[in-house]
């Protein structure tokens, strides 16, 4: 199956300002990863998702699924894709709503299992924000995709998180994504750079990723405070914190929007 994987460290053809190099391939590769998803995830997600277990095996299990982009003139890394692989037998139209946990969790299971994964799913995909707006995301999606039909994977997954949700806290998912643009296009520009490069829409993930911890986790992590059971609009959020003062917690639910690449 890993006879066709793609060889990286690999210029990239249409801009030779950039190249991508493997997690194997560069020291201190997992402290630039993290340096670059902290500044471009909201803490409370990032704490979550950092010490998290998966994720540390992630890049053990799976190495050759982990990239980062590197600007050659100052060599440093400036962007990051994680993938991992999914044993997914089912149409891509009943993809769990659990989303971004669901694909992160299946796919290290099925690494333990020993399960024939099928899918590629995308676990993130960041550039730090001075370099963002660019076009250099499509490198980054470019890349997954070339993994997956590598793999031989049918299709690459992503449970996508709209950059701009988080500015618009109180819209229902589903109405979101009905947002135009004044072009006719998604509202959304992370939805629309997607769709335009030839992403499909399977549905709404409404439980893609969930953090339920103590009221002071969320007490450092958003540098709010929350004197009484209720919800919550926090910073980067993209949907209300509910808060709960009798149980000393917070439930973070968070919709994503499950996308398809197809291979073939
Ligand atoms: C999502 C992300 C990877 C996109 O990277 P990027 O290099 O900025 O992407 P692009 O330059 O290709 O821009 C993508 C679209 O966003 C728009 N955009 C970029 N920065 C923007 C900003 N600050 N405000 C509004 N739109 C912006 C671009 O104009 C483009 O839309 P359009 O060309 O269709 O109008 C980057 O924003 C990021 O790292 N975000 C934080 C992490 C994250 O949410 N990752 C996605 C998880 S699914």
């Amino acid at each position: 199956m890993l006879m066709n994987s793609p060889k990286i460290p690999k210029t990239i053809a249409a801009d030779p300002h950039y190249r991508l190099v493997s997690c194997e391939s560069r020291e201190f590769f997992l402290q630039d990863v993290n340096d670059i998803l902290t500044q471009s995830y909201p803490r409370f997600l990032m704490e979550d998702f950092i010490c998290f277990q998966e994720w540390i095996d992630l890049y053990s299990l799976y190495p050759e699924f982990q990239f980062g982009l590197i600007e050659i003139a100052s060599q440093k890394m400036i962007a990051q894709g994680s993938c991992v692989p999914i044993p997914w037998d089912r149409p891509l139209e009943e993809l769990p709503n659990t989303g971004c946990d669901w694909a992160l969790t299946t796919g290290l299971a099925g690494k333990s299992k020993n399960t024939k994964p099928t899918i590629l799913g995308a676990v993130s995909l960041a550039v730090l924000p001075q370099y963002r707006g660019r076009g250099l995301s499509k490198y980054l999606l470019d890349y997954m995709q070339e993994l997956a039909r590598s793999y031989q994977f049918s299709a690459l997954i992503l449970a996508v998180r709209p950059t701009l949700k988080h500015l618009y806290p109180l819209t229902p998912m589903e109405r979101y994504i009905q947002l135009k643009n004044g072009a006719g296009f998604a509202f959304d520009p992370w939805l629309r750079t997607n769709l335009k490069q030839g992403a499909k829409l399977i549905g709404i993930c409404d439980r893609s990723t969930t953090i339920v911890e103590p009221i002071f986790y969320w007490e450092r992590t958003t540098q709010m405070r929350f004197p009484e059971t209720g919800s919550y609009i926090i910073p980067s959020g993209i949907v209300p914190l509910e808060i709960d003062c009798n149980e000393n917690q917070g439930s973070y639910i968070e919709p994503n929007i499950w996308l398809s690449y197809a291979t073939a």
